[in-house]
């Protein structure tokens, strides 16, 4: 495992549609629950007024969707789905000195209006909705949801809300929006609290994808703790059997094997070409033969160390650590 990934507060699991994000943020979850931590796994809403769609994330660790409240799933796992609404009426309540006033704001046509206009205070409300959780304390003084993991829908997503800043502090720099965004920036933009984490597939365009992704984050600020390498071809070959296997498969015309062998090819050439410019360690994850829940529990044991692993002096084979 990355060194002291469950230790931030919040990881934001980013990638283009389809490489396993969300499959990846339920397995992180569940892995940093096997690690003894208490985790929200949470995604973002997607559609502006309804909060009760289908989410996959959910169906994925057996959440219920409750409106925008947080709902435990299981020991140490808690799930919820970020609203703009939720944090916009959670930022009015903060600057305003009786609740029923932001309640009653928010229910001024001409305000939700204005609210959901702007991309930006869209951005704004999702992510105070996370900071008044992130900020939330149990009565003993220790935080509710020490490690939050977000699993945010689209790349644009993960841009928009690390150029948040400078959208809205040139806008509006002082007042409470400016205090609020500043805040939230101090969390986003500390290492030792938050990280960026990026998924891809072992191809070309999404290594280049995520190469192009990994600069844009980092020049808004937003470190990055891990990429993740999801969905790599085992290679069942020693260097010998390969050669053997080539020397069959050359004397044999084509043949449907060498599909197989070229996509091993080019899953390793994007393997190394990643692992030479990502700029964080990167975590590999195999191409499993499951989906859904049992997807899930496959990759969040393969991210657990194994139970063994501080009893015994040695490292197990190099294969089993990602
Ligand atoms: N490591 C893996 N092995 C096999 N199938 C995977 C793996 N990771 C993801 N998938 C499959 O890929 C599809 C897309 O995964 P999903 O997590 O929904 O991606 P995203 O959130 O990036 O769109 C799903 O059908 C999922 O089961
Ligand atoms: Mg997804």
């Amino acid at each position: 495992m990355v060194d002291g990934l469950w230790d931030r507060r919040a990881l934001l699991v980013s990638g283009k549609g389809g490489v396993g994000k969300t499959s990846v943020a339920a397995a992180l979850a569940r892995a940093a629950v096997n690690a003894g931590r208490r985790v929200l796994l949470a995604e973002v809403e997607v559609g502006s007024e309804t909060n009760e769609g289908p989410s996959p994330l959910a169906e994925l660790v057996g959440a219920r969707v409750n409106g925008a409240s947080v709902t435990p799933v299981s020991p140490n796992l808690s799930f919820v789905r970020l609203s703009a609404i939720e944090g916009q009426r959670l930022f009015l309540q903060e600057i305003l000195p009786l609740r029923v006033m932001a309640d009653a704001a928010m229910r001024t046509r001409a305000l939700r209006r204005f609210l959901e206009a702007a991309p930006a205070l869209r951005e704004m409300g999702v992510l105070f909705q996370m900071l008044h959780l992130i900020r939330l304390t149990r009565a003993e003084g220790d935080p509710r949801h020490p490690l939050c993991i977000l699993d945010l829908p689209a790349t644009g997503h993960a841009l928009a809300l690390a150029a948040l800043p400078d959208t809205l502090l040139t806008v509006m720099p002082g007042g409470p929006i400016g205090r609020a965004v500043r805040e939230g920036m101090a969390l986003l933009r500390d290492p030792a609290l938050t990280g960026a984490v990026l998924v891809t597939l072992p191809e070309p365009l999404p290594v280049s994808e995520t190469l192009e992704l990994a600069t844009a984050i980092q020049r808004h600020g937003i470190p990055i703790a891990a990429g993740v390498l999801n969905r790599m071809p085992d290679n069942p070959f020693s260097p010998d059997g390969r050669a053997a296997v080539e020397q069959l498969l050359g004397a044999h015309g084509p043949h449907r094997g060498q599909r197989a062998l070229g996509r091993l090819d080019r899953a390793r050439a994007a393997q190394a070409r990643l692992e030479a410019n990502f700029p964080a360690p990167l975590l590999t994850l195999p191409e499993f033969p499951a989906s859904g829940p049992r997807l899930v529990e496959l990759l969040a044991t393969h991210l657990s160390p194994p139970p063994t692993a501080s009893a015994s002096p040695e490292r197990r084979g190099a294969g089993a650590q990602p």
